[in-house]
């Protein structure tokens, strides 16, 4: 069986994560959260005492690293490191950046890369990352690039940490949104950028209830 495959791409806090999980709520795919299982890497780095920027360290670490994904009952996709289920873990200020740094070393890259694809070649699914559209699955049946102002998506994520008991203040979310921006989208190894083909969606303006509708109506015209 042919399955199909949804790619959904952009900067952090842009709404790709809640967006995606809405579509494959709505249309019965899979959602796969990708920055997950970096921010999992990351986590690794971490708890090594590997500084995350060091290739040539992070590499030396990928031999030893045992990372799994799974769907909870809750319908969750968990992370478990080493066995450990570090699903809470990975979402600290700390891992964000730790994966945006481990993120940005190729060889990271080619070794995540399979994990991501053995799910697409197995489900319907709605792939959420940097690099989807353009490495994971050039050949998606819809391909999405979500959008939105750095102030907005600061502002949101800043809500989103306070929501979990993160507390924080927006300069800092903003300052640490921005240089993760620039690295994500200034690497060599699979920048972020628009793939081709890919759909414009820039939620800066529009509530999440409208960019919602908009994706589903795009995806909808393009699975027909
Ligand atoms: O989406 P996120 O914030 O959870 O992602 C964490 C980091 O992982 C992000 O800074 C960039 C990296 N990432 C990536 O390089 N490629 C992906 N497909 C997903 C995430």
């Amino acid at each position: 069986m042919e399955y199909k495959s949804i790619a959904i791409d952009g900067p952090s806090g842009a709404g790709k994560s809640t967006m995606a999980k809405r579509l494959a709520a709505e249309l019965g795919y899979l959602y796969v959260d990708t920055g997950a299982i970096y921010r999992t890497l990351g986590l690794f780095a971490l708890w090594r005492g590997v500084d995350p920027a060091d290739e040539t360290t992070v590499r030396e670490l990928l031999p030893q690293v045992e990372i799994r994904m799974a769907y909870g009952e809750d319908g969750l996709q968990h992370m478990y490191l080493m066995g450990e289920d570090v699903t809470g873990e990975i979402r600290t200020p700390e891992v964000s950046d730790a994966a945006s740094k481990v993120s940005a070393i190729p060889a990271v890259r080619t070794f995540l890369l399979e994990m991501q694809r053995e799910l697409a070649r197995k489900n319907n699914v709605i792939m959420d990352g940097r690099d989807i559209g353009t490495v994971v699955l050039p050949d998606a049946d819809v391909k999405i690039f979500l959008v939105a102002s750095l102030e907005a998506r600061a502002r949101r994520r800043h809500a989103e940490l306070l929501e979990r008991g993160v507390r924080t203040e927006l300069s800092q979310v903003l300052a640490d949104m921005e240089e993760r921006d620039a690295r994500d989208s200034g690497r060599t190894a699979a920048p972020l950028r628009q793939a081709e083909g890919a759909v414009l969606v820039d939620t800066t303006e529009y509530s999440l209830e409208n960019s919602f509708a908009l994706m589903l109506r795009t995806v909808r015209e393009r699975l027909e």
